[in-house]
């Protein structure tokens, strides 16, 4: 256990180092929220808690946006885990997690394990919400997007050409936020994501209306 305990504080440390400056949404704290909420899920589901700390603070290590390819940001964190620790099936269980929890849009299979489905939904809960309202604007911010454009319909900006350039903010709600609900593994996560997604359906509501302003102060 102490070992363990030893082996989480120099993973806190990696990541920190790795992530400091990351402005697109994977800075260090979505890391540490993602931590705790894996913390708070694993307790209530009964997971392997070690195994979920481990794999939520490395899960951003291996992020094909921040790696020249996903095999490449794997191979970092094998690496720094063999250079860490000699417990295999930890090494194991941990990188079984953050190569298959990507949300790929939606198609990837389920989670297999408990702590998997710990993991992602931790990840996901951040991707919701005030939080991940404010995360989806920062994102789009960085790629050089704007807020949104009602001239665009959803299927234009489904098409092939609008997906790297011209998608706006708003749309990534359409595309990945709003169905996140419905892709949480455990009961808690799910209670918790049903709260934030109304949270979502409201604040799309308020921004629609301030962007359609009827009355004319003018006139
Ligand atoms: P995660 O750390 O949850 O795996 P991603 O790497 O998919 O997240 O994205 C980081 C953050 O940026 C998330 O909050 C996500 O919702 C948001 N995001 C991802 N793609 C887009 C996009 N095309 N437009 C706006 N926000 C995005
Ligand atoms: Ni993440």
């Amino acid at each position: 256990m102490t070992e363990h305990h030893e082996l989480i504080h120099q993973a806190e440390r990696f990541v920190q180092q790795e992530l400091s400056g990351e402005a697109s949404g994977h800075d260090w704290w979505h890391i540490e929220r993602v931590r705790n909420n894996a913390l708070v899920i694993a307790a209530k589901e009964h997971a392997d808690v070690v195994v979920c700390e481990l794999a939520a603070l490395l899960h951003d290590i291996a992020d094909e946006k921040l790696n020249k390819s996903k095999e490449a940001g794997l191979d970092k964190v094998r690496g720094w885990l063999r250079d860490h620790t000699d417990d295999q099936e930890l090494t194991g269980r941990v990188m079984e997690i953050i190569s298959t929890m990507s949300y790929n849009g939606g198609n990837n299979p389920p989670m297999t394990t408990l702590e998997g489905q710990v993991v992602q939904d931790a990840d996901r809960l951040d991707a919701l919400g005030a939080i991940g309202i404010a995360r989806t604007f920062a994102y789009s911010g960085a790629k050089g997007r704007i807020i949104h454009d009602p001239g665009l319909s959803d299927e234009a900006q489904a098409q092939e050409d609008y997906r790297s350039n011209h998608k706006t903010a708003i749309y990534h709600f359409y595309e990945k936020l709003l169905k996140l609900k419905d892709l949480m593994n455990t009961p808690y996560a799910r209670e918790l994501a049903e709260q934030r997604h109304a949270f979502m359906e409201q604040y799309l509501e308020q921004f629609y209306s301030e962007w359609t302003v009827r009355e004319n102060p003018r006139s």
